[in-house]
Order: C-alpha cells, then structure tokens, then sequence
C-alpha cells in the first residue's frame, strides 16, 4: 500500500478537493483505494464526497488479533474514513493537542481496519503542531507528501513554511500542485481572479528542486477539475519522492527572499 499525503500549512487551499478527487481519479485508473481523513478538528471528507452525513462506524470484532477495528466506509468502491463519523455532524471540537495527537496515533496505527488497498490517500489540516507532528511520527511507509498551493503572495509565504517543516521532519515530497491557477470567464477567457499579484509556482519548485504535478484552474466545472485530476493520478506511479536536503531559510536568506519573490511573480 503506498500512502500519500495530502498537505500545506495554508488553509482553505484545495486540499480536500484534491485528496477526495485524486482518490476518485485513482479508483478511476483501477487502483483500490482508500481515503483517510485526518483533518481532526474540522473533518470535511463526507462532504467531498457528497454525503448526506458522516457515515456510522461498523466495528470488525475479530479484525487486529480480536482486538477489534474500525472497518472502513464503501463509498463509491472507495474504502473511506473520516472522524466526523466519530463526531456526528459539525459540532466544535474541543479537544487538547495531547488527545489529538493520540487520536492521529490510533488512526495511524492499527485501528481501521483496511483491506487490500494500492493507495491510501491522506487529507490533512494546514498546521505544522501537534497532530501533523504525530502523523508524520506515526505514519509508517509514508510514499510521499502532495503539496497543494496556491499561486498567491500569502499562500506563498506558508509555502515556505511547509517546505521548513517538511525538511526539518526529513519528509519526502512527490511533487506540487498548482491549485486555483488561473481562472475561466463564461466566455472561455483566462483571467487572474485574486487581489495579489500572481506567483510563479513553477519558479519556486523549480528553485527548490520539487516536481509539479499539475495544475488546476479556479472553475465552477467538477469535470474540469476531475480532468486535471485524472491527469495528476496517471503520472503518480512514476512520480519520484524527494527530501529537501537544503535548509530552506538559511537558502532565502542567501538568496535573498525579496529578489526571489520579484523573480517569481509575473502577473498575467
Ligand atoms: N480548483 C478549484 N476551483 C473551484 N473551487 C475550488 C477549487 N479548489 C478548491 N475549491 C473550493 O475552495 C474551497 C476550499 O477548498 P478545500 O476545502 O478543498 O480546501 P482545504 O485546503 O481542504 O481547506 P482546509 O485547510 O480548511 O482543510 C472549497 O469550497 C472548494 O470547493
Ligand atoms: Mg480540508
């Protein structure tokens, strides 16, 4: 089973969209798969994949020596968790970084019950704390994480952040993905539809030595999405995790962030 996961520290990026839709895009080209969703505090996999609500959890007594485990959700041939299920609908969740963390720990180790899968794909939450410590801690066989960004001036600055962490944890990265690039009017013209400056993804990960997977424009069109999708999911197999080696601040410094940053920006 290769695990992937799906990350940044910027929140409200694609992140579900995309694990949910790679997830469907593998299970499309005939892998089996599964679908965890890690996210503990604001748990949104039910509604990617359009559920009505989260699913009940059924129990395999026999399963992990007869100490039992949770036997994951059937949702479109997809095996799927997500700890709503644990939570009902949309409560706050008020839980210490010491329960969340034991939370990641047992969700990581043992307790779902997973069968046979090719892939499972992880969605996380924008944070570098406690809970992504302890997935990133606990995950065994991790294949490789998939950044998801966007190309504007603040997303830009926790992308930085989460190449810091992700080399600071010795994490192997297998590319990134350009999400909400551009955007298409009605009449099928390319516009840029947000308030900064665009950034150069490509610079960066180029500068950085990190593959980009693909791109996926900003659409009211699931199809579009699924298409850029499908295209990122046929390339996955021969997609070479990397371990940033460099210290990536000490590198800005060098470099000197504001000339890296005039570099990348081109606006449309
Ligand atoms: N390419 C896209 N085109 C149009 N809408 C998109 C696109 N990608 C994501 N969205 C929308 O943007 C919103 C945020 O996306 P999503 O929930 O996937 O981000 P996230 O990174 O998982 O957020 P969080 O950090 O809160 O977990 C959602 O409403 C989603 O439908
Ligand atoms: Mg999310």
């Amino acid at each position: 089973m290769r695990k992937i996961v799906v990350a940044s520290i910027k929140g409200g990026v694609g992140k579900t969209t995309v694990s949910s839709g790679l997830t469907r895009s593998l299970k499309r080209l005939g892998y089996r798969v599964g679908y965890l969703d890690v996210d503990i505090t604001a748990p949104t996999g039910s509604e990617a994949f359009g559920l009505e609500k989260p699913p009940d959890w059924e129990l395999d007594t026999a399963a992990e020596g007869g100490r039992g485990a949770i036997v994951p959700y059937n949702v479109e041939g997809i095996q799927f968790i997500t700890l709503a299920s644990h939570f009902g609908q949309a409560p706050a969740v008020l839980w210490d970084e010491e329960k969340k963390i034991d939370a990641a720990r047992q969700l990581l180790q043992g307790v779902v019950a997973w069968r046979d899968l090719d892939w499972l794909i992880l969605d996380t939450p924008p944070s570098s704390s406690g809970e992504m410590q302890a997935l990133y801690k606990y995950i065994t066989d991790l294949h490789g994480v998939i950044l998801v960004f966007q190309p504007t001036d603040m997303a830009v600055a926790d992308l930085y952040r989460t190449l810091d962490f992700l080399k600071f944890k010795k994490v192997a990265i297998l590319g990134l993905i350009n999400n909400m690039s551009y955007c298409v009017s009605p009449s099928g013209e390319s516009f840029w539809p947000f308030l900064s400056p665009k950034i150069d993804l490509a610079a960066i990960c180029e500068n950085f030595r990190i593959p980009l997977l693909g791109e996926i424009p900003l659409t009211p069109d699931r199809k579009v999405v699924d298409q850029a999708l499908d295209q990122i999911a046929s390339r996955l197999d021969g997609a070479k995790p990397v371990i940033l080696k460099e210290d990536i601040t000490k590198r800005l410094i060098r470099e000197g962030k504001r000339k890296l940053l005039k570099a990348a920006v081109r606006r449309l």
